[in-house]
């Protein structure tokens, strides 16, 4: 009923956080997106990352996040509402307003004007930024890593279409959505409706390359490619994917198609998954291509089948969580990309650490 009096209301860390403290700390200091752009219009969304629930909003100066909390009575300021001049956002409790950087500038209550406002009436404000189209939050004031670098996303010719997929909710970590975005051999046994090929399971020795921000790595496959009608049949087509992977969950998959005469088309397929919670993850996608002809709803619908193929098994991975100790679960060799993924968080960010207890 009642919060001690030695209890910090205000903690950084998030009340009921799923993640072991060390971990939480460390994965607040990189960007998350938590938010497509166009979601946040002339009224307040909320949003959640690593269990802080967020309110984004949009002033006259550009975006904004913050705890999703009013310091004055605790109301949820998701709720609220922007003001005329879309300058602050406006509790919906008692009408307190707070400016782009969360500091309070308005206490309707108080009816004599020439009264400051205490500077310590401020929300809970974080980083926010918007690139390629998605709202990025950073939980700590010093980012340890950059934003991923996609330069084709911001100076992409009259050939390529650009379009976002609805984001999508996946009962399961960040890092098991991420593996499964990066995992090869599952090709030829999940993906049987869309591109996968039963036939060609075997998984060549792939190339990997590592450094501090991400990893990159190539593979010839045949794809199988079938439409969803029936009199369309089925063909076996030749792709290179290129894996260009961002620590700690965001990948740029780049597929190179042959063409009949000689040339190439490509598609790029960008996937970031934001840890809401230590098990539900946002997955944010754009795609990229310059296939002529495709459209974004075809492509879509197609990627989103494949989305449905993935997740039913990715829900059900046992334990929900990466295991960082590499002795806990058995690899093959095709696994190179998630066994250099598990040494990479640990040795470049000293996840998992073991829990200090007392
Ligand atoms: S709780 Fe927000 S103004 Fe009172
Ligand atoms: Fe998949």
């Amino acid at each position: 009923m009642f919060l001690s009096t030695d209890k910090k209301q205000f903690s950084e860390l998030p009340r009921d956080c799923t993640f072991p403290e060390q971990d939480w700390h460390i994965l607040a200091g990189f960007w998350h997106p938590v938010a497509f752009s166009s979601e946040i219009t002339d009224r307040p969304i909320k949003s959640k990352l690593l269990d802080v629930e967020l309110v984004l909003y949009r002033t006259v100066d550009g975006i904004s996040a913050a705890r999703d909390l009013c310091v004055h009575r605790g109301a949820a300021l998701s709720l609220g509402w922007m003001d005329e001049e879309c300058k602050h956002i406006v509790c919906p409790f008692h009408g307190l307003h707070y400016d782009k950087d969360g500091a309070c500038t308005k206490i309707p209550s108080v009816a004599d004007p020439s009264r400051p406002i205490p500077k310590t009436i401020r929300l809970i404000s974080y980083q926010a930024v918007e690139r390629y189209g998605l709202v990025w939050v950073c939980l700590k004031p010093e980012a340890t890593r950059p934003i991923p670098d996609w330069p084709l996303l911001e100076n992409a010719g009259d050939e390529w279409l650009t379009f976002e997929l609805p984001k999508g909710n996946w009962k399961a970590s960040a890092s098991r959505h991420c593996e499964n975005f990066n995992d090869l051999a599952h090709l030829s046994w999940v993906h049987m409706k869309t591109f996968g090929n039963r036939e060609r399971p075997e998984i060549i020795d792939y190339k990997l390359e590592l450094d501090d921000n991400g990893m990159r790595m190539e593979m010839p496959y045949i794809e199988v490619e079938r439409g969803f009608n029936d009199d369309e049949g089925e063909r076996e087509r030749e792709v290179y994917y290129t894996h260009m992977f961002t620590f700690p969950f965001a990948t740029d998959l780049q597929v190179d198609y042959k063409t009949d005469d000689g040339g190439k088309m490509t598609s790029h397929f960008y996937d970031i998954g934001t840890p809401v919670s230590a098990r539900e993850t946002a997955i944010f996608q754009l795609t990229q291509t310059n296939i002529p002809g495709a459209t974004a709803e075809d492509y879509a619908e197609y990627q989103l089948v494949t989305n449905e193929e993935d997740i039913v098994v990715v829900e059900s991975q046992r334990p929900e969580e990466v295991p960082l100790n590499i002795a806990e679960e058995m690899h093959i060799p095709a696994d190179k990309f998630s066994i250099q993924y598990r040494r990479a968080l640990v040795r470049l960010f000293n996840l998992g650490s073991p829990q200090i207890t007392s």
